[in-house]
């Protein structure tokens, strides 16, 4: 029996030429579901120091590094990128014997760069059983949650692909953060959710999507998830209902034949910069028209097929289309080989809904996968997606990503069957060039 998740939501939630137009996104901006989660005064908080190690690794992940003001308006902008700056995640944490933090569970307050002890553990309580993981560790459990509503208010049923790509985005800051704290990293798609969902008290307005573990076995020990559950916070603070998300999440839930990725990705980069790289990080707006270098997208094609450890590794093809690089033809390629050839620009910008980022990149990334696992195939591809902003960063250039494009019009150019899962492109700012 095929047991593949998702691929109904995914059929319907597809946008084309028609649908755009059929269905105009029309908001009303005093409807706007919060972006930041806050609980009560009464949990004890502990202010994030940058001198402190794990402290500023929590702050690497989802930390805001800018804030935008508009007339009437003003948001913050993070070390992680978000469809719309919407930011339809929250982070939660375990530590576990980490120097200068109580050992307990806490919640990233992006709101006030804080961690709000939720709950301290003993040595023999913990959360690792929800990860399959039957004794105590040492380090640092991760726990990615999705207060929904909030990318959802916008991008309707669509948003659920929103959350799971934004995810990625989170957990590949975490990869990221891991490589300047020296600690190895694991991504756990395999979880009991719904003892996770009910012990952190929430209701139908957030659930949990993934995990990342940053911590090892302690021998001889056994961990038992603690009575009792986290008081419940509301993190949006408006009512929601889009039965398709509530139905999508259900489905993608449970995996099936799921392939494990045991080997770790190899990141040599230098750590200061790095570090700036990271907390630097912004979506390019505008390209302008300079190429980037053959052996830049060479080194990009390299961190892209670095492996990335998980308990359900999904397959995803990369096609390129190449518009200005040096030293290469524009066509088509796939991992460094030339599929087709010819000027793609104007097709590339056209099929991501004609924006100009797609057109005026130096290259247009489009993510595919047949993968059965919906939730880790979505998130792989955000994952992906960190990788190659952080690393056209690195290089001296830059990326957006590009969640909205013609999904059958993107396969039937790129003469594929897959799922198109998302869009980057990357190049030269044009605000740089100036
Ligand atoms: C999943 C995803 C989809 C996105 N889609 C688009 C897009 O279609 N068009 C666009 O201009 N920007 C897109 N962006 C970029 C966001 O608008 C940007 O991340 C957000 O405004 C925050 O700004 P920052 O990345 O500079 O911090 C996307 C980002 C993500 C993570």
């Amino acid at each position: 029996m095929n047991k593949c998740s998702g691929r109904e939501y995914h059929e319907e939630t597809k946008h084309s030429w028609a649908s755009v137009r059929e269905n105009p996104n029309r908001l009303d901006w005093s409807e706007q579901p919060r972006s930041m989660k806050i609980y009560p005064k009464n949990f004890r908080r502990t202010k994030l120091k940058s001198s402190h190690p794990l402290h500023s690794f929590i702050y690497h992940i989802g930390g805001i590094t800018a804030k935008k003001v508009y007339p009437g308006a003003e948001y913050y902008l993070r070390t992680n990128p978000s469809a719309g700056a919407l930011y339809p995640n929250e982070i939660y944490f375990q530590s576990r014997g980490v120097e200068g933090l109580e050992d307990g569970i806490y919640h990233f307050e992006v709101a006030t760069s804080s961690a709000v002890l939720l709950k301290p553990i003993s040595s023999d309580e913990g959360l690792e059983p929800c990860l399959n993981e039957r004794r105590a560790m040492r380090g640092v459990l991760f726990f990615i949650s999705s207060p929904w509503y909030r990318s959802a208010w916008k991008y309707k049923k669509r948003a659920f692909r929103y959350c799971l790509l934004d995810t990625g985005h989170i957990l590949g800051a975490i990869e990221a953060a891991s490589y300047l704290y020296n600690h190895a990293y694991r991504i756990v798609y395999d979880i009991d959710l719904e003892r996770l969902n009910s012990f952190f008290g929430f209701e139908k307005d957030e659930f949990f999507l993934a995990s990342a573990i940053a911590a090892v076995p302690i021998a001889g020990s056994e961990a038992v998830v603690p009575d009792g559950c986290i008081a419940r916070a509301d993190p949006v603070g408006v009512a929601s209902c889009v039965p398709e998300i509530e139905r999508v999440y259900l489905e993608t839930s449970g995996l099936y034949g799921c392939k494990k990725e045991p080997r770790f990705p190899k990141l040599s980069f230098n750590k200061g910069v790095w570090e700036e790289t990271i907390l630097k990080r912004r979506s390019v707006r505008a390209f302008g028209s300079r190429p980037i270098s053959r052996r830049d997208f060479e080194t990009l094609q390299d961190i892209l097929n670095m492996p990335i450890p998980s308990d359900c590794d999904e397959p995803l093809r990369i096609y390129a289309v190449v518009n200005r690089v040096e030293g290469m033809v524009p066509g088509i390629y796939m991992d460094g080989r030339l599929l087709k050839e010819g000027d793609f620009s104007a097709m590339a910008g056209y099929l991501c809904l004609e924006q100009g980022l797609g057109s005026d990149s130096a290259v247009t990334y489009f993510l595919l996968s047949r993968g059965c696992n919906y939730r880790p195939m979505y998130i792989k591809a955000g994952i992906l997606g960190h990788r190659l902003y952080l690393g056209s960063g690195y290089l001296g250039f830059g990326c957006s990503g590009i969640g909205a494009y013609y999904d059958d019009e993107t396969a039937s150019f790129l003469e594929s069957d897959e799922m198109v899962l998302y869009a980057l492109a990357v190049g030269y700012d044009k605000e740089a060039e100036r």
